[in-house]
């Protein structure tokens, strides 16, 4: 039997091998209808039948789209090693360039200018008296002491004045830091968001006239409760987890820990060199030096938003739901798949998308504001409170973050009509690489500015 004889053999001819079982199902061609089904559930084409004897079929190469070949797996393990390799030399060639930057000592002058002056802690000890004023206007509602009128002037108030107090305070005070004021800013939006809904839920509940409202809201510890666990949206009745689990605490604070630790480093070796190095192409306004440099900041960036998004949403905000024995834990969906940026604000942050549909978005459409108009109006608040949280603490305002928050509208509107799928998906993934670095480059450039300006 000649070579050419051997090569055409149906059972002998040698076809291509995949990493998973669905691979080896490829093997043999000839057992028909099994390795098809077998093929099948694998997501992959049927194999095509042939005669005795016929070494070709119709069939697509694996790399076209139309072959219907869905095992990418041995390609995203060499997209992970090559990423792991590059980055090892970026790593390599930042060392060599800079040294060793990290000091952790160096964190503690973030938050403290005076060690005998401690203003964001003052600040934040202080932010009880809006938590207690609004228990204290609940539960006079409750009794009914004061008419629902007053309660929502007080509430207002209290409300309107928990947003202006801190920012009065970091605007005069010269002792405290950017990164306390930031804190302390942050602290003071969750309580706004926590405060606001607190009041909604009440009045919700003594609107349909649950019995459970009048005593549960005059409670001081499930107040408390509500303001150490990780939702924004008060309820009556949260879920309860039925134990603590030890373990899973555990893995969870050292998580916290060591990423902390992690983004500290990363922030101090690697962002703020590139940062360092990106002031003379801003202010001398070469446009190509600009683009590289942004596209620099690019790759940092995004891993410590990366890694800040897990330390936060996953490792912090699990560790204090599973000490509270708060069962609800959705604090983010897979936001890794949006196809449309819609999704993507929906899913990366649960707690802050459940507060908007809950308490703007659905009362809104309620009173018959349009769809288009009802979610411009989230992103403003959204873009508003951005804003808050970066000119307050930078004493500074651009309105640059106010501006990106509120680009995602038409942006959102571009994605859903002319992209789709894969396509889609990518442009929200750029969206996010590219416009956070661009948006700290220009606070950073106008801090950079302003005080260079004000020193000389
Ligand atoms: C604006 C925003 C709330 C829109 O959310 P969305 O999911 O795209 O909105 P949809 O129109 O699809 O509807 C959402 C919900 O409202 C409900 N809804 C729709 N029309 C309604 C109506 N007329 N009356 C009452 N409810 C209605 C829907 O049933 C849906 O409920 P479901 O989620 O339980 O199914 C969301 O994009 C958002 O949260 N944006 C801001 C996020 C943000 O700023 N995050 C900051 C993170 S740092």
């Amino acid at each position: 039997m000649s070579d050419l004889d051997h090569g055409s053999g149906p059972v002998t001819r040698r076809r291509r091998k995949t990493l998973s079982s669905c691979g080896a199902a490829t093997a043999q061609p000839t057992s028909g209808s099994k390795v098809n089904e077998k093929r099948a559930k694998c997501g992959q084409s049927p194999v095509k039948s042939r005669a005795e004897g016929d070494c070709h079929v119709l069939q697509e190469s694996l790399l076209s789209s139309a072959s219907g070949y869905s095992n990418y797996r041995g390609i995203l393990n060499w997209c992970v090693i090559m990423l792991g390799l590059t980055n090892a030399r970026l790593c390599l060639e930042n060392i060599i360039k800079y040294g060793i930057l990290v000091d952790p000592i160096q964190v503690v002058s973030l938050f403290l200018k005076d060690p005998y002056s401690w203003p964001a802690a003052c600040l934040i000890i202080v932010s009880n008296f809006f938590i207690l004023a609004a228990l204290y206007t609940e539960r006079r509602l409750a009794v009914g002491t004061i008419s629902e009128t007053t309660g929502l002037i007080l509430h207002s108030l209290n409300l309107t004045i928990l947003l202006i107090f801190p920012t009065a305070l970091i605007l005069s005070v010269t002792s405290i830091t950017p990164v306390g004021s930031f804190v302390s800013l942050g602290i003071y939006t969750v309580l706004f968001l926590k405060l606001y809904s607190y009041k909604d839920t009440n009045r919700w509940c003594r609107e349909i006239r649950q019995a459970k409202a009048k005593r549960l809201t005059r409670s001081h510890s499930y107040m408390y409760y509500f303001i150490f666990v990780p939702t924004l949206c008060y309820q009556l009745n949260f879920p309860r987890s039925s134990r603590v689990r030890k373990r899973f605490l555990i893995r969870r604070l050292l998580e916290m820990l060591f990423l902390m630790q992690l983004l500290v480093g990363l922030i101090q070796q690697w962002i703020v060199p590139t940062i360092q190095n990106s002031m003379k192409p801003f202010q001398e306004m070469d446009f190509s030096r600009m683009v590289e440099r942004m596209l620099k900041l690019a790759v940092p960036n995004h891993f410590i938003w990366l890694i800040f998004f897990y330390w936060f949403f996953h490792s912090s905000m699990n560790f204090v739901a599973e000490l509270l024995q708060f069962g609800d834990r959705e604090f983010y969906r897979d936001w890794w798949n949006s196809e449309t940026v819609t999704y993507f604000w929906s899913n990366w942050n649960v707690p802050v998308h459940k507060w908007c549909l809950r308490h703007f978005y659905r009362p809104l459409l309620r009173k018959g504001t349009n769809k288009f108009m009802a979610k411009t109006a989230v992103f403003l608040l959204s873009a508003f409170f951005h804003e808050y949280l970066v000119s307050v603490p930078l004493k500074m305002f651009r309105f640059w973050a106010f501006m990106g928050m509120l680009l995602q509208v038409p942006l959102a509107w571009v994605v859903s009509h002319y992209l789709s799928g894969n396509y889609g998906n990518a442009a929200v993934w750029i969206s996010i690489i590219i416009g956070q670095p661009v948006a700290v480059l220009m606070y950073v450039h106008d801090y950079y500015v302003t005080h260079n300006e004000s020193s000389t």
